[in-house]
């Protein structure tokens, strides 16, 4: 099988692994801060809080923005689940925006007209969660004047994103957003393992979030309630309600090693991106990712998703490359489909262009230990199935 994403881990990763297995330390050691202050380094944010998994760092980041019942947050419904589920952790309304169908990403002026809407029936957003589907930045920079006029906090899902950039800075500076969220799942352009983490700037917030993914514990003592304790050594006040979603020493180490390596796994996965653009280019019922290239912008491309002519296309496509061991997929079925969410009240015909997107989209292999020859059968398969 050549599945759609696969992870690259050499004896660097194995050995990583392997000193942190015969030292001290297997879960708070020091490899956390390391890989938080590498992180936090290579996306140019001031606080990274590394976590258990990209679902988590979403639920800690809207908690820290102060979701809870009675808000509202909006994603776009071209994203995987997490990104809508994190509100309903915290007891918030989901909507959703459609898609702009040549990026894929949140459409800015479906965002506009529905945030006009909502300001005169008083339901606007307390957070947009916006998604860089892909790896493809989102027009930030218009997104955050909305935020500005509307009063919005911005997060971030840069689960496939890791190593973007938008002009001229990388996606996790912050620099438009009240935090930005990482996944390290093993498709992604880096992995942990099990891995995620929440970039800011915002001082607070990354305390909020230290909290948040430790049980709600502080063990600074200049913030205990209670004076009597603030010299003992063996006491931690619980301030809020959190969990365990801390990442391990292991899984840090792991990151630390790939991390490294992200370069020259992004450069790879544009070599392969190309490639594919330069050999379907002369299919005209075939519909390519986004290829314009603007200064100081860069898609650490995540996926390779192309549209076929119709669903009825899709399926036959799909199956006839599965049976050849190509592990295609389909990123992704609308969130507002799923029947969770359409008990909740959403419906068929909700956000057209996401969902004319969803019927079409098939994803092709994309990862950096893509050989050109499995490439180019992946290639001549999906040229033999569209006959
Ligand atoms: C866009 C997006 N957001 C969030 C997540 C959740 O990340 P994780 O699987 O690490 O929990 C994913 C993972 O697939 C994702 O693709």
């Amino acid at each position: 099988m050549i599945p759609y994403g696969h992870q690259s881990i050499s004896q660097e990763e194995i050995d990583a692994l392997s000193d942190v297995l015969k030292s001290d330390w297997l879960t708070q050691g020091p490899k956390i801060p390391e890989f938080e202050h590498a992180l936090a380094g290579y996306c140019g944010s001031q606080y990274a809080i590394a976590c258990a998994n990209g679902t988590a760092a979403l639920h800690i980041a809207c908690l820290a923005a102060g979701v809870g019942a009675g808000d509202i947050v909006w994603t776009s419904t071209i994203s995987f689940v997490a990104s809508a589920n994190c509100a309903r952790y915290c007891g918030a309304e989901v909507d959703f925006v459609d898609i702009d169908s040549t990026t894929r990403n949140i459409s800015v002026s479906a965002l506009k007209a529905k945030l006009f809407a909502a300001s005169n029936n008083n339901c606007l957003p307390k957070v947009l969660v916006v998604v860089h589907f892909a790896g493809l930045p989102c027009d930030l920079d218009a997104i955050e004047s909305l935020s500005r006029e509307y009063g919005f906090q911005i997060i971030e899902d840069a689960a496939h994103a890791l190593g973007s950039e938008y002009k001229y800075k990388k996606i996790g500076a912050c620099t438009s957003s009240l935090m930005t969220t990482l996944s390290f799942h093993p498709v992604k352009t880096i992995t942990t393992a099990e891995g995620g983490a929440v970039l800011t700037n915002n001082e607070e917030i990354a305390h909020k979030l230290r909290c948040f993914a430790s049980h709600g514990i502080n063990r600074d003592s200049r913030d205990f309630s209670d004076p009597q304790f603030k010299d003992k050594m063996w006491y931690y006040e619980q301030q809020t309600l959190g969990f365990n979603y801390r990442l391990s020493d292991l899984h840090a180490a792991l990151g630390l090693v790939q991390l490294r390596k992200l370069e020259s796994f992004i450069q790879k996965r544009e070599i392969l991106f190309d490639r594919y653009c330069e050999k379907l280019s002369d299919i005209s019922i075939l519909k390519l990712p986004i290829t314009t290239r603007l200064n100081g912008h860069r898609t650490a491309w995540h996926l390779f998703v192309i549209e076929l002519e119709n669903q009825e296309l899709r399926e036959r496509v799909y199956q006839i490359l599965r049976d050849k061991e190509v592990g295609v997929n389909v990123h992704y079925f609308p969130i507002h489909l799923q029947p969770y969410y359409r008990a909740l009240g959403f419906k068929k015909g909700d956000f057209p262009e996401a969902e004319d997107y969803a019927a079409k989209a098939l994803t092709l292999p994309l990862y950096p230990a893509l050989t050109y020859e499995q490439q180019d059968l992946v290639i001549s398969y999906l040229f033999e199935a569209l006959g």
